[in-house]
């Protein structure tokens, strides 16, 4: 799992069950396919049970039944999964969670460092995905010093920083005002093209929806059924 290619990994979730204190389901029979390099999109009103399907996806929690594929890798049967997080899936949150200690270029190292990336390669490879979302100025700067939309840029740099094959992003311009929301979308979109990346972004955004190949709705904890549109 150490050499990843970059390029996009088909995401298969299937038949998905998760409950919260057995009580309540969060998520009720979930299937979801979505082919390598596909850029989905997940809509659906709060609670709905974005956040805890791409938690899923991401290895970060387990499903109680139901299985999630991706890259041919049972996520759901993993019995660890630190590797799976450090190179096949990368992150982007609504709160962009960089340490506030470490400037932008050590936010980005450090995930390299994680995966055993030596020194110079780190600060080489965190300066090129700096660049590449156009913060190589702001490199030496603390979070606290850039905007809200500056911050996202460096947290995709950081997410982008092992080469994932899928990246999954949490309403990532959901803080974000109108300009900078585009911006990081255009960020996210260039990135995905330059890669072949599979990406999955859950937003309310309707600029979202609408560069996405597909856009699909969680509600209740269930995916609405395709609308048919019929003439009345
Ligand atoms: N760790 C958790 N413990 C208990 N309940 C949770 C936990 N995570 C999410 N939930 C509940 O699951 C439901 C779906 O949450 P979430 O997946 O965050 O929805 P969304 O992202 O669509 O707003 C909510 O009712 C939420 O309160
Ligand atoms: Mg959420």
């Amino acid at each position: 799992m150490s050499e990843s290619s970059g390029a996009g990994a088909e995401v298969v979730v299937e038949n998905v069950c998760k409950s919260f204190g057995a009580r309540v389901p969060v998520l009720r029979d979930v299937s979801l396919r979505v082919s390598p390099g596909e850029f989905v999109s997940i809509a659906g009103p709060s609670g709905s049970g974005k956040s805890t399907l791409l938690a899923l996806i991401g290895g970060i929690d387990r499903p109680d039944s139901g299985e999630i594929r991706v890259a041919g890798i049972s996520v759901s049967g993993l019995r660890n999964h630190t590797e799976y997080r450090r190179h096949i899936v990368g992150f982007v949150f609504q709160h962009d969670l960089l340490l506030p200690a470490l400037t932008a270029q050590a936010n980005v190292e450090a995930s390299l460092l994680a995966a055993g990336v030596g020194r110079s390669e780190r600060r080489e490879r965190a300066q090129a995905l700096l660049e590449e979302v156009d913060m190589s100025m702001r490199a030496g700067h603390l979070p606290s010093e850039l905007s809200s939309g500056e911050r996202q840029r460096v947290a995709l740099a950081r997410a982008l920083a092992n080469r994932p094959r899928v990246l999954l992003a949490d309403e990532p311009t959901g803080r974000l005002d109108s300009t900078a929301a585009r911006q990081a979308l255009d960020r996210l979109i260039a990135a995905r093209i330059e890669r072949g990346m599979t990406l999955i972004v859950v937003s309310h955004d309707q600029a979202v929806a609408a560069r996405a190949d597909r856009t699909t709705r969680l509600i209740d904890g269930r995916f609405e059924p395709p609308t048919t549109h019929t003439a009345t």
